[in-house]
């Protein structure tokens, strides 16, 4: 994959797949900004990439906050001189298991401003940023709950349905600016996210295993290979679309 020397974004890099996907767009040998709210955890990625010989920076950002992406951007621009790349990964679960009557207010709220306005915020400045330098690829990590419905937890799943149409709306806008923007709808995968949800009921492994045809949970790499495929050249007529990785679960 032709990453080489590409700038690259990526919120939410402090663990998991976003962490993951900064380590391999370095490995492809890009200059990568590693964000997250937990700075701790973003100078731990950037460690490791910069041990295996790579290029990072960290930053702290709460990307629920315009201000705060407005300074991720002017940084990396700074820094690099461009934004080639802008992976929109920050994201939280929600408070799982509780009906639509009894969803709680503060977690709607909560979920919608990081995984919905945060993704918004980022894609606004992003686009301004690749408008003026006149070209860009942004990859939005969306999940399998923005395709299909899924139980007991409204306010992850409107949010991620919203990343899926975010995704599609601003791809029709940007294709004669040469911007492409893609998401991937990852299913169940190993990470921070994913242990919160085992842990909400001690059958929770169980049934959400027997759910996947492939038999076991995703890898954060493996999600990773997808963004980075997104982001490279070699996907260069593909705009507004989900690439789903969840082991077969969607059929
Ligand atoms: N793990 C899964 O099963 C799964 C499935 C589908 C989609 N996803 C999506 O993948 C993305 C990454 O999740 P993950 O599984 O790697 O989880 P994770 O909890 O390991 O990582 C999420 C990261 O986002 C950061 N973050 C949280 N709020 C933030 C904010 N306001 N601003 C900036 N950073 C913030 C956290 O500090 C953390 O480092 C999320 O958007 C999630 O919804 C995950």
């Amino acid at each position: 994959m032709d990453l080489k020397d590409k700038v690259v974004v990526i919120t939410g890099a402090g663990s998991g797949i976003g962490a993951a996907t900064a380590k391999l767009f370095a490995a492809h040998k890009a200059r990568v900004t590693v964000s997250d709210i937990d700075v701790d955890k973003a100078n731990e990625t950037v460690k490791d990439i910069e041990d295996a010989g790579g290029k990072a920076t960290a930053a702290q950002t709460d990307v629920t906050q315009f201000k705060e992406v407005a300074a991720l951007i002017a940084q990396t621009v700074d820094t690099f001189g461009q934004l080639d790349v802008m992976v929109n990964n920050a994201g939280i679960g929600g408070k799982h298991q509780l009906k639509t009557a009894v969803h709680d207010h503060d977690d709607w709220h909560q979920v919608i401003a990081v995984n919905q306005t945060g993704v918004f915020y980022c894609m606004q400045l992003a686009l301004r940023q690749m408008t003026q330098q006149g070209h860009g690829a942004i990859v939005n990590v969306a999940s399998l709950a923005g395709l299909k419905a899924s139980g007991n937890n409204l306010s992850y799943s409107a949010s991620k349905f919203a990343v899926v149409g975010m995704t599609k709306s601003a791809a029709l806008e940007y294709g004669r600016k040469n911007i492409r923007i893609n998401a991937v709808c990852p299913g169940f995968t190993q990470s921070a996210l994913l242990n919160q949800l085992l842990a909400s009921s001690d059958t929770m492994e169980k049934n959400l295993l027997r759910m996947i045809p492939m038999g076991r949970f995703g890898e954060a790499h493996e999600i990773a290979e997808a963004i980075c495929w997104l982001a490279s050249d070699h996907s260069r007529f593909i705009t507004g679309q989900t690439l789903t990785l969840d082991g077969g679960t969607s059929l």
